[in-house]
């Protein structure tokens, strides 16, 4: 055994970085492959290899048992015999490697969506002996959604099948007219035998009829850079920094394109503009930054930023949109996709309320059919229409795949339950201009009233009042006051109040988070019908969630929404407590009640803010004319 190769740190740090991830079923050979590559490589470490030789002796092995290098080595570490093989990175003179690993059996989909979804290149292990499988399919087709750009067809087990080139030929010719209805661009098939070494580091000595590269020989020279998103510069923001008072800056890493000092740039979602002051980096301040630095970027202004917001270039910004045509992997074992549960959708660093609204067809991963299906299990995969709470910003998969990526988490367990591909995206305004073209259909118009024209006729115009805040604090109160008023001046108006709806129309609904927030997403529906009909709407309910209030306002246009703050403090809520539901909760017989074991999140964007402590109702009507 020779001397493992030695780098300079410079070298090293300059030196190419491929993600490659390798899919196959248990027996096909993938830890043995890996091992191999190691192996021949030399790129594990003298002691590391004397005592796997060691070990592999112990357990009465012949040679050497490459698996042993990435399988773990549960009952030889219990004996005191250790091997740590940092065996996710390795090296060549030429390149750098991270292995993704997805092992092979049952969760195999999940574990590829997760693994590979970053990889420049998968290796697809097919057993000769068993030709193509099923799984060998699946495979192929999840390396494709995924956009992996490079695949490599390693044709496993050769010695085993005498290394018979009609036996690969069969399966290469099988797999290439599969491949050819799936989107993947460069695939190299190469037939190779892991525990002997043919074609892996070394060419084979026997298959002497192939004259393809080694699996290593593709792995160093695939050209990888021309993959990369050089052009669409998307800086996600991690951090706020601020060490002291005279320092701000925005940490993140590059998920594409590239930076210089002193550009114009556009934050989202507010719009601002700006320019980059310094580009700050671990190694000093830097004149441009490149795709994948890890950074922090100084502003010219002071602008308000937090985590989840996306600095840009001005005038190649992505789409904000709340609506997405995606493609998902389902990844929970326990709950399927249900289209009325409010998930978190997690988009870089940004995470939102969201409901997937359809599932437009499954995929049958063997035959590359559509089906129609009513939900997603474990490892089904499908094409959805998603609505979220907040604007997101999004760049089509095939783009980016890092800002047209996303996963979905349950919020009740907080586990990613689904992984997500941005097919493409209506931007706000492609919508309205949509809306706007189904209005002017001339056929339409004539037959139909519009909102505008009620409004005429009503000489106001429709709106949205919206109070929120804890029960007995006064909302309805107020609200059915302030109906009485607008009722006597002549107005249309119309009052939605919690207690009512929740005998009807959300009369299944309990108060759990997430059918407050059904009951918030139906009312706000509910009141958008409401005030499409000209009405000044009321609508009273404790709506605790800032984000699903943030999702009601988001179905109204500017300027017709106000959110009411009806703000008492909880001892005077309970002071009052005109149902005697406190008293209730506290002795424990009510739960989830909001303000005793349920939380009230206090409006950040409300127009106006009522106190009801310090003021009369007469008062608070006042201050809402
Ligand atoms: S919300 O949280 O989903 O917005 P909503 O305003 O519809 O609540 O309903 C609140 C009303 O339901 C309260 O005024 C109260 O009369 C009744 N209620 C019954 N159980 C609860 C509970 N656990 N928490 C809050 N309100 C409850």
């Amino acid at each position: 055994m020779s001397e493992t190769q030695v780098f300079d740190k410079e070298q090293y740090m300059n030196m190419e970085l491929l993600r490659f991830t390798t899919a196959g079923s248990v027996d096909d050979g993938k830890s043995t492959l890996i091992g191999r590559l190691l192996y021949d490589s030399k790129a594990i470490f003298q002691d590391q290899m004397e005592n796997l030789e060691e070990v592999s002796k112990l357990r009465g092995e012949e040679g050497v048992n490459l698996a042993l290098l990435t399988d773990g080595l549960r009952a030889e570490r219990e004996q005191g015999i250790t091997i740590d093989v940092a065996y996710r990175y390795f090296s060549t003179p030429k390149r750098k490697f991270i292995i993704a690993d997805t092992p092979g059996h049952e969760q195999y989909t999940r574990n590829m969506v997760t693994g590979a979804s970053t990889a420049d290149l998968a290796i697809i292990l097919i057993d000769a002996r068993n030709g193509v499988l099923t799984q060998s399919r699946r495979h192929g087709i999840i390396a494709s959604l995924l956009g992996i750009p490079h695949v490599i067809v390693a044709v496993n087990k050769m010695d085993a099948v005498d290394y018979s080139k009609e036996i690969y030929d069969s399966i290469v010719k099988e797999y290439t007219e599969f491949s050819s209805k799936l989107d993947i661009q460069d695939i190299t098939f190469i037939p190779i035998s892991a525990l002997v070494g043919d074609n892996v580091v070394e060419p084979s000595s026997i298959m002497t009829w192939y004259d393809g590269p080694t699996v290593m020989h593709q792995l160093e020279n695939v050209t990888i850079s021309a993959d990369k998103n050089q052009v669409d510069f998307r800086f996600p923001v991690q951090y706020v920094i601020r060490p002291h008072q005279d320092f701000r800056g925005f940490s993140g890493r590059i998920s594409s394109g590239s930076v210089t000092a002193g550009e114009p740039v556009t934050i989202l979602p507010s719009r601002k503009r700006t320019r980059i002051k310094e580009i700050v980096s671990y190694n000093g301040n830097l004149e441009e930054a490149y795709i994948g630095d890890s950074v922090v970027l100084t502003l010219e202004d002071e602008i308000d930023i937090s985590r989840g917001d996306m600095i840009v270039r001005d005038h190649n910004v992505p789409v904000l949109t709340q609506k997405l045509d995606a493609t998902i992997c389902w990844m929970d074992d326990e709950k399927s996709l249900n289209k009325t549960t409010p998930y978190i959708l997690q988009q870089t660093t940004r995470r939102v309320k969201a409901f997937v609204k359809n599932l437009n067809y499954q995929l049958d991963v063997n035959s590359l059919h559509r089906k129609d299906s009513e939900t997603l299990e474990l490892n089904e995969i499908g094409r959805v229409e998603i609505e979220t709470a907040h604007p997101v910003f999004i760049d089509p998969y095939k783009n980016n795949r890092e800002t047209g990526s996303f996963i979905l988490i349950d919020p009740a367990s907080n586990q990613t339950i689904a992984a997500g591909m941005i097919r493409h995206s209506k931007s706000a305004i492609e919508e309205e201009a949509e809306k706007s073209s189904k209005s002017s259909n001339v056929a339409w118009e004539e037959l139909s009233v519009s909102r505008e024209m009620r409004e005429a006729k009503n000489s106001h115009k429709a709106h949205c009042y919206w109070f929120t805040g804890l029960s007995g604090s006064g909302k309805s109160t107020i609200a059915k006051e302030f109906q009485n008023r607008l009722f006597n001046e002549g107005k249309q108006v119309y009052m939605l109040d919690g207690d009512n709806v929740r005998h009807g129309l959300c009369g299944d609904l309990g108060f759990s988070d997430s059918d407050r927030d059904e009951n918030i997403r139906r009312v706000g529906h509910a009141a958008q019908l409401l005030f499409d009909a000209g009405n000044i709407v009321l609508c009273s309910f404790i709506s605790p969630n800032e984000e699903m209030r943030g999702y009601v306002r988001s179905l109204f246009p500017e300027g017709q929404f106000t959110e009411v703050f009806v703000k008492a403090d909880l001892e005077t809520c309970m002071q009052r407590d005109p149902k005697g539901l406190y008293k209730k909760a506290k002795e424990g017989k009510i739960l989830n009640f909001t303000g005793i074991d349920s939380e009230y999140e206090e409006p950040e964007n409300a127009e106006i803010v009522i106190d009801t402590a310090k003021m009369t109702i007469l008062e608070s009507v006042a201050t809402l004319i």
